[in-house]
């Protein structure tokens, strides 16, 4: 069920069975010469959706918005400050709060998600601890889709390192088995490789400023050769995040790790 797709009587009919809620984030940012800017956002929408086709879970709005800043030398990429994404983040998750939800399940599609996230959780607990008022409490968990060990499977099998960072092959591919009437031909050669090193400082988008950022990734491919990414790999992709992700919601909802 979709909330956008709801109405108020549906939604407290929900609650009378579920207090979980799967909310999709994505990005609006470039994605390399071929890429949607809205890659990150279908991503995330694609799979949370075909998850929730699985478990029957409420999504709602997909937050598109995201904090992207590294990514302003591209024209068309929108940023929100990681302070900002925080308050919308907190905001989401307290309107939801206040007519019974409490378990907020985020299905990403954004490494630069992740930190501000991961600060929004703990600021709506740090409300909870020091309120010393009981009652409901909030849970959140957030969860990259191609984290889950499924999916890597599928990205490792078909694109070893040539995945990288940003643009990948596997995010282009979902969004053009997603939209293949707006989807680009893509016939680039593939960029530089990237180090082991560098993965590793710079994951999760923990990116530098602007200008650096294009002047090191010149067209916008952080290591990612997004022509290997075919549209008949994203029914896959999507299928085996669907799966991995509703296992893991139903996990969520009963108080387990995973
Ligand atoms: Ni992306």
């Amino acid at each position: 069920m979709r909330l956008h797709h709801a109405t108020w009587p549906e939604v407290e009919a929900y609650l009378q069975r579920s207090k979980g809620v799967v909310i999709p984030t994505g990005s609006t940012e470039q994605h390399g010469p071929t890429g949607l800017i809205g890659t990150d956002s279908i991503t995330a929408e694609t799979i949370a959706h075909a998850m929730a086709e699985r478990c029957g879970a409420l999504v709602g709005p997909t937050l598109t918005l995201s904090q992207a800043q590294f990514n302003l030398g591209f024209p068309g990429t929108i940023s929100l400050r990681p302070t900002t994404l925080i308050q919308v983040i907190i905001d989401y998750v307290q309107s939801l709060a206040c007519h019974g939800f409490e378990h907020f399940y985020f299905l990403n599609g954004h490494g630069g998600n992740i930190s501000p996230a991961h600060c929004a959780f703990q600021e709506l607990y740090a409300d909870q601890s020091l309120s010393r008022q009981g009652g409901a409490a909030i849970q959140c968990r957030l969860r990259s889709w191609w984290d889950f060990a499924e999916v890597n499977e599928i990205r490792q099998r078909l694109y070893g390192a040539a995945e990288g960072m940003h643009a990948t092959p596997s995010e282009l591919a979902i969004a053009r088995h997603v939209l293949p009437a707006v989807s680009r031909a893509d016939d680039l050669p593939a960029p530089p490789l990237l180090s082991a090193d560098f993965i590793k400082r710079h994951g999760g988008d923990n990116h530098e400023h602007a200008a650096a950022h294009r002047a090191q990734f010149p067209d916008g491919r952080v290591g990612s050769h997004s022509g290997l990414g075919l549209a008949e790999h994203g029914a896959a992709l999507v299928n085996a995040a669907a799966e991995a992700a509703a296992r893991d919601y139903a996990a969520f909802l009963a108080g387990r790790e995973s």
